[in-house]
């Protein structure tokens, strides 16, 4: 089959990763008979510098016109200054809401080669697979009135946490069906003991789980959550949460599969995909080489899984990537002390090679 990808490839780390783990999607293609067309379009920091604007009209046209994004981190110090509509930040938030793309998912998996690159004893960590679903376009990252006014010391800052029902309806709803296809269980974090609109999650979630009597469900508020996580990992099949918990939550439960650099994330719920990594352009070793492709190769599996629906070759990659990490290949920041680090092009070929051998 013939898939049509549009491709951004970020600022910092984002062209070197991007290039892997396009190398990695030819070789499927290689692999299976599938040929992946890619166009590259510009958004974030390359956008502001070029257009003044970090989602320009035709970037978000092509995506909607595209069959899956393929999207690289975004963002770097020389755009720090900038006010926050026109950050490159802005133009991710854009593209989620641009493409409706309310449900993020960030599978947590370890990998056994990594136990030991955890914070955490292997004990804790061993056998850890969850789901992280994050409701990805409402709550307080879009909820209005926002913004900083006043003078001097009677400046202000306000943000706006809300929550519809709907919204509500539909991520639980999803996050049901996935644990269907997992260990049947759900937990919904909120804050219902103090906020309003947690009390609302926390009504609508339970309504919406109810009719799903096959998938057992629970709540948990978002700080003793935070705990459970680095106390008892295991405990946790689908972890369902808001906007802004779910950004928290996920950077932590990264921890427990060694890095940030590994953890994938698809994002779903309108006509097309966005699949990115979920760590940050980590500007400060772009062009070194030392940047881990990991988690973008396997946002990748994440494309082939939920964008395309091409279980066997979603397989193929996970399987490569267990098999490099078999074979102690280390990128810097899962490396063991004083061992041998390979680079970020070096750890892209082993995939490539590892797929269909
Ligand atoms: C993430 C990132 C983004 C977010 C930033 C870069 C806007 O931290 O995808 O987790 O907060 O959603
Ligand atoms: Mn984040």
């Amino acid at each position: 089959m013939n898939f049509h990808i549009v491709v951004l490839a970020g600022d910092g780390i984002g062209p070197e990763i991007c290039e892997e783990s396009k190398k990695v999607l030819n070789r499927v293609g290689e692999v299976f008979g599938h040929k992946f067309e890619y166009e590259a379009q510009d958004a974030g920091g390359i956008a502001i510098d070029k257009y003044d604007n970090p989602l320009p009209d035709h970037t978000l046209k092509a995506c909607l016109a595209s069959q899956a994004v393929l999207k690289a981190p975004m963002g770097g110090p020389q755009w720090d200054k900038i006010e926050n509509k026109k950050r490159p930040e802005a133009g991710i938030l854009g593209l989620r809401k641009g493409l409706d793309l309310y449900a993020n998912l960030r599978p947590v998996k370890l990998f056994d080669a990594l136990k030991e690159a955890s914070t955490l004893k292997p004990e804790i960590i061993d056998g850890v697979n969850m789901l992280i679903v994050r409701e990805l376009i409402s709550g307080i990252y879009f909820g209005e009135p926002r913004g900083i006014h006043g003078e001097g010391k009677d400046r202000y800052g306000v943000n706006t946490e809300i929550y519809r029902a709907p919204e509500v309806e539909r991520i639980v709803k999803l996050s049901c069906e996935l644990a269907r296809l997992r260990r049947k269980k759900v937990t919904s974090v909120d804050k219902f003991n103090v906020l309003e609109s947690s009390r609302l999650w926390h009504d609508v979630a339970e309504e919406t789980a109810r009719k799903f009597s096959d998938v057992a469900f629970e709540h948990q508020i978002v700080d003793n959550a935070a705990m459970q996580l680095i106390l008892n990992p295991k405990q946790f099949d689908v972890l369902v949460t808001t906007n802004m918990f779910g950004d928290i939550l996920s950077d932590e439960a990264s921890m427990l599969t060694g890095s940030l650099g590994m953890l994938p994330s698809a994002s779903i719920g309108g006509k097309v995909g966005l699949f990115e990594p979920s760590h940050g352009s980590a500007p400060d070793i772009a062009g070194t080489g030392k940047a881990n492709p990991l988690a973008m190769i396997l946002s990748v599996g994440m494309m082939l899984q939920y964008g395309f629906k091409l279980l066997k070759e979603t397989q193929a990659v996970e399987t490569a990537v267990e098999k490099v990490l078999n074979n102690g290949l280390r990128t810097a920041d899962i490396v063991k002390k004083g061992g041998k680090t390979v680079s970020c092009a070096e750890m892209g070929d082993a995939v490539v090679t590892a797929i269909g051998n």
